[in-house]
């Protein structure tokens, strides 16, 4: 069993993006985001990380393809900061690829994974938020422990949706609760 936890924002006819866009704009909530992940480590897939404007800072994220030749090929842009990091234990597990900063940040790297399989927490010293998007969630609540879960105050309309999850976690706590949205801290039952 993996530890992970899932942080996530759905409207309340469970949507969580459209058109590869989150169909909201909350800053409030992104910089909640922001203050979980930012010194830890974001997992998403690979049509999430394509939708945000660039690299996360202070964090390291975990990109999730199946061909991740072909992403490091699509955007140089991006992996154009980065030098690929060759060597150490991680590397010898099969599509795996590890780039650092060329600007030497430690906190700013950016890992390249084939599979949810080849993520092991024992690998990391902090921790591991699933940060969707809908295929991601998907497949990794399982694998979660905890879940914080942003609730946004109204109904949009919208092509992904956050997966089931209330038969397996429990709230434990309101963490917030405001005119547009509300967060909620889930936990795995028993
Ligand atoms: N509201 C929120 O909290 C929130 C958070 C994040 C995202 N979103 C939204 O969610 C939407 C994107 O969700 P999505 O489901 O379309 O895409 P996604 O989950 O972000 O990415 C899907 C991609 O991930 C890769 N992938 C999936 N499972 C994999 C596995 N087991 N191993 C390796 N790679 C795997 C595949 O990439 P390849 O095709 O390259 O193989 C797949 O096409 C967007 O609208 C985004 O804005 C919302």
């Amino acid at each position: 069993m993996k530890h992970f936890k899932a942080i996530a924002a759905m409207s309340l006819n469970r949507v969580i993006g459209d058109g590869n866009k989150i169909p909201w704009h909350l800053p409030e909530d992104f910089k909640w985001f922001k203050e979980k992940t930012t010194g830890n480590i974001a997992v998403m897939g690979r049509k999430t990380f394509e939708s945000l404007p660039g690299v996360l800072p202070n964090r390291r994220m975990l990109v999730l393809t199946r061909h991740p030749r072909v992403l490091v090929r699509n955007h140089p842009e991006i992996f154009g900061q980065f030098k690929e990091w060759r060597g150490g234990k991680h590397l010898r597990k099969p599509y795996q690829m590890r780039f650092t900063r060329l600007d030497g940040n430690p906190h700013g790297d950016l890992w390249v994974f084939k599979s949810l399989d080849l993520i092991d927490p024992k690998d990391f010293q902090c921790e591991i938020f699933i940060c969707g998007g809908a295929q991601i969630y998907e497949q990794a609540l399982p694998l979660c422990e905890e879940l914080f879960l942003t609730v946004v105050k109204r109904e949009v309309p919208g092509d992904a949706f956050f997966p089931p999850f209330e038969d397996n976690f429990e709230l434990v706590a309101e963490l917030r609760d405001t005119p547009e949205f509300k967060i909620l801290h889930y936990r795995r039952r028993g």
